[in-house]
C-alpha cells in the first residue's frame, strides 16, 4: 500500500487523543471487572508505536500500562501480561527505553516487548496454546495499525475463538474505500476474509459506500469472530473525510455496555463519532449525557419492541444496550409510564405508588 514515511515518533492529532481518551477509560474498567475473577489477563497492542509522541504525549502502551498500574481496585495477585508488538525496530526500542525509565513495574505484571509482525507473533502463540490445548486468559486486544493490512479476519477468528476475548480495533475504512482497485484485492480480501467487499464498488454515494465497507467488516467479525455485539465509533479527519472507525467487539452485552458510556463520553452528542475539524468542542444537538431530549426516541423504541409483553427489567435494559444507540436510565420508564397515555401498566415488586422499577421487576406494556 503506497504510504508517506511516517518518522519514528511522529505528532499526535486530536482523534487520536480521542481514541486513546476512549481506550484507557475502557481499561478503567476492565481491568477491575475482570481482575475481580481471574487470576491472569492479558493486554495485547497488537501495533504498539514508539509508546509516545513528538511533544512527549503517551502512546497507547503507557496508557495501558499506567491504568493498570494506578488501579487500585486491581488484586494484586492477578497477574497481567502486557504484550506488545512493534515491527519497526526504533519505535520498539524506544518503548522498551520509555518502560524502563518511566516505571517500577510491580510483581504482578509482565510485560513483553516484541520487535516483530503482528500477524507471525500472533500466529505463533496461538499455534503455541492449540499444540497444548490450553485456553487463553482473558484477553483484551488493541490492533492499531497504519493501514489495513497484516490484521487478516483468519487470524482475528482464531482470537476471538477464546471465550474471554474482546477486541478494539482502528479499522481504516477510508483507505479501504481508496484503495478498492484490482491491485489491492488480494490484501482486502485477507482483511475481511472474503471478496464480498467488491460489492462496495457498485455504491455511488462516498458516504454509503464506507458504510457498507463498515458494516460488512462488522457482520464478518460477528460470523468468523464469534463475537456478539459490535460498537462502532467514526473518526473523521480536518477535511470532514471518514478516517477510520474504531470498531469495538466482545461476546457480552455488560462489555458493550461499558464501552457505549465509554464512546458518549467522548462524543455526548450520541453520534459515535469525533471529527478533528471540531475537536473536543464539538457542536452538541442531542446531549446524552445531560438533557433529555433523547429520551422520546429511547422511549419509543422500547415500547416497539415490548408493547403488549410482560418482560424483566433486565431484559429492557439489554435491549437498550445492545439494540440502540442510547443507555439505559430508570428515567425513560418513567417516560412511559407517567404520560397521559400511559405503556406501562403494571411494575411488579413495587413496595408503593411511586414510579419505582425496582431490580428484578417484571414490567407490562400496553397494547397501543
Ligand atoms: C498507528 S501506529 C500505533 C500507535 C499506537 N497504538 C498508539 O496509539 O500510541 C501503528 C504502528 O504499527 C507498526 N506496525 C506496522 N505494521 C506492523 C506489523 N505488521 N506488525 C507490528 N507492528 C506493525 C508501525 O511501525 C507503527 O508504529
Amino acid at each position: 500500500m503506497p504510504q508517506k514515511k511516517i518518522p519514528s515518533i511522529w505528532p499526535i492529532e486530536a482523534h487520536t487523543k480521542a481514541k486513546h481518551q476512549i481506550l484507557e477509560e475502557y481499561l478503567k474498567a476492565w481491568f477491575p471487572i475482570i481482575g475481580r475473577w481471574a487470576n491472569r489477563i492479558v493486554y495485547l497492542d497488537g501495533f504498539a508505536g514508539p509508546g509516545e509522541y513528538k511533544e512527549g504525549e503517551d502512546g497507547s502502551p503507557i496508557i495501558a500500562i499506567k491504568t493498570a498500574i494506578e488501579h487500585t481496585m486491581l488484586k494484586p495477585t492477578t497477574e497481567i501480561t502486557f504484550g506488545f508488538i512493534e515491527k519497526d525496530k526504533e519505535r520498539s526500542d524506544n518503548l522498551r527505553e520509555i518502560l524502563k525509565e518511566r516505571f517500577e513495574i510491580p510483581k504482578n505484571i509482565n510485560i513483553q516487548v516484541e520487535n516483530s509482525e503482528f500477524e507471525d507473533t500472533l500466529s505463533k502463540t496461538l499455534n503455541g496454546l492449540e499444540e497444548k490445548g490450553a485456553k487463553l486468559a482473558p484477553t483484551f486486544a488493541f490492533l492499531d495499525p497504519f493501514g489495513y493490512s497484516d490484521f487478516p479476519m483468519e487470524l482475528i477468528k482464531r482470537l476471538l475463538s477464546y471465550e474471554k476475548c474482546e477486541v478494539l480495533i482502528t479499522f481504516m475504512t477510508g483507505f479501504v474505500n481508496r484503495f478498492l482497485d484490482p491491485s489491492h484485492e488480494e490484501a482486502i480480501t485477507k482483511l475481511y476474509g472474503t471478496n464480498e467487499f467488491l460489492e462496495a464498488k457498485k455504491i455511488e454515494n462516498t458516504e454509503k459506500r464506507i458504510d457498507y465497507l463498515l458494516k460488512l467488516y462488522e457482520n464478518k467479525l460477528k460470523e468468523n469472530g464469534g463475537v456478539k455485539y459490535v460498537r462502532s465509533f467514526e473518526m473523521v479527519g480536518k477535511d470532514n473525510n471518514v478516517v477510520y472507525h474504531l470498531i469495538f467487539g466482545t461476546k457480552h452485552w455488560k462489555g458493550l455496555e461499558v464501552m457505549k458510556k465509554v464512546m458518549l463520553k467522548v462524543d455526548s452528542r450520541g453520534m459515535y463519532s469525533f471529527s478533528d475539524r471540531m475537536g473536543f468542542n464539538q457542536t452538541f444537538f442531542v446531549n446524552i449525557r445531560e438533557g433529555n431530549e433523547w429520551m422520546p426516541d429511547a422511549a419509543q423504541l422500547i415500547f416497539k419492541e415490548f408493547k403488549r409483553q410482560s418482560v424483566t427489567v433486565n431484559e429492557i435494559q439489554k435491549f437498550v444496550i445492545t439494540d440502540t444507540p442510547y443507555l439505559f436510565k430508570k428515567e425513560i420508564l418513567k417516560f412511559l409510564e407517567k404520560t397521559d397515555n400511559p405503556k406501562i401498566i403494571s411494575v411488579s415488586k413495587r413496595k408503593n405508588k411511586t414510579l419505582s422499577y425496582p431490580d428484578g421487576c417484571t414490567i407490562t406494556f400496553s397494547k397501543e
